[in-house]
């Protein structure tokens, strides 16, 4: 997010209960991690997602953490986990004392690769844990077998994908533990938060004993295992319960808006991130792909250049200085991280910003006509007819 651009990549959208709810924060004194909105807000997450257990955390890299200790992850473990992912669910692992294993992409959905994950399962691998990229679901059938047969915990990171659905399910509801995040940019916020999410009661129990400093339930002061501070508080929690009620109006603008850019766009040369006939796209991040590493830089600065903000395509982890010391290719990654445009996509975007967007990519792609490329610009997307 950025304050300068005329048409910001994303921003929160603070329209309903919000002030109310912090206001009573403030009046009541409720303003540290305890107070009625924690609760309220991890009753009536659990519900949304359709799980018996919703633990809030303050960010949603603390929640991949506390996911992963409750597992016992540990050293000498190994976690196999998409390379083309925010770097958070990979530095996670590290934090436990494990060795992240990276796997390749699906080209199409841009998930990752359940055959590739099968290739690198070994005597020392312990996890799998899958991220839901941009707000498309992972191929959860694929991974829920190969987590089974081979003895393996499955962990599914659903920062992007608050909203989706595998199978008429809810992203999150597969695996042995789940986790969200709240950050300003995501489809619902608290400015800085996290939720973990689980249908088992002992992992419930470890989880929030993990996340406030491993005390006991039964004597005060007295902490019996090595825990930490990860606690939200009661404001960021009063702003997740209010964004919660205006969840399904989200989620519908944002459907509306990946609908409307795959109808202006059509007829380019971007490649869409393809949605599986067996899921629901909440589409968090719209996002294209350029033929070109070229042709995306040259359309990013363009849409710069006229006050719109966009993101590239995640860097491959694996090409990261702390990640790279051993020579990997994931080609399909490598390839999507290079030429991937994320979109402006929060909720109250409206028509004009979008056809104004789409015209400049049109113009900068140089067709006049849709369809028909202008001579003049033919060197913007090297590789179009
Ligand atoms: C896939 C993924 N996992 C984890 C995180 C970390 O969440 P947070 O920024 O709340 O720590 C993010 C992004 O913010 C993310 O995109």
């Amino acid at each position: 997010m950025s304050t300068s651009y005329r048409i910001p990549v994303y921003q929160p959208w603070l329209c309903g209960n919000e002030e109310r709810y912090i206001l009573d924060c403030l009046r009541s004194g409720w303003i540290s991690s305890k107070g009625p909105y924690i609760a309220a807000f991890e009753e009536r997450f659990a519900e949304f997602v359709g799980i018996r257990h919703a633990i809030s955390v303050c960010n949603g890299t603390v929640a991949l953490h506390t996911a992963l200790a409750a597992l016992g992850i540990g050293p000498g473990d190994e976690v196999i986990v998409p390379t083309l992912t925010y770097i958070a669910p990979v530095n996670t692992i590290v934090y436990c004392g494990a060795t992240p294993v990276f796997v390749d992409s699906d080209p199409h959905t841009w998930q990752l690769d359940p055959d590739d994950v099968y290739r690198r399962i070994g005597p020392r691998t312990k996890a799998i844990l899958a991220v839901h990229l941009y707000g498309h679901p992972a191929e959860m059938n694929a991974l829920v077998t190969l987590a089974r047969e081979h003895g393996l915990f499955l962990i599914e990171d659903c920062a992007e994908a608050f909203g989706a659905t595998y199978e008429g399910k809810h992203v999150g509801t597969f695996g042995d533990i789940a986790t969200f995040s709240f950050y300003g940019n995501k489809t619902i916020t608290t400015g800085e938060g996290g939720m973990v999410v689980t249908d088992d009661d002992m992992l419930a129990e470890r989880i929030r004993r993990l996340k406030g400093q491993g005390l006991a339930p039964y004597r005060e002061y007295w902490h019996d295992i090595v825990g930490y501070n990860y606690r939200m508080t009661n404001i960021a929690a009063a702003i997740g319960l209010a964004q919660l009620e205006n969840a399904s109006m989200f989620l519908e603008r944002k459907r509306w808006i990946a609908e409307e850019y795959h109808a202006l766009l059509e007829r380019t040369p971007l490649e869409f991130q393809h949605t599986a006939p067996n899921v629901t796209h909440s589409w968090w991040m719209v996002s294209v792909l350029a033929p070109t590493a070229h042709a995306r830089d040259m359309l990013r600065a363009e849409l710069h250049r006229h006050g719109i903000e966009t993101r590239p395509t995640f860097y491959p982890v694996h090409t990261m200085p702390m990640y790279s010391q051993r020579y990997e290719r994931h080609q399909i990654a490598e390839s999507l991280g290079l030429r991937g445009i994320n979109l402006p996509s929060f909720p109250a975007l409206c028509r004009k910003d979008i056809e104004e967007i789409c015209t400049i990519i049109h113009r900068a792609i140089g067709i006049q006509e849709i369809g028909t490329p202008h001579p003049h610009h033919r060197h913007i997307l090297g590789t179009l007819p």
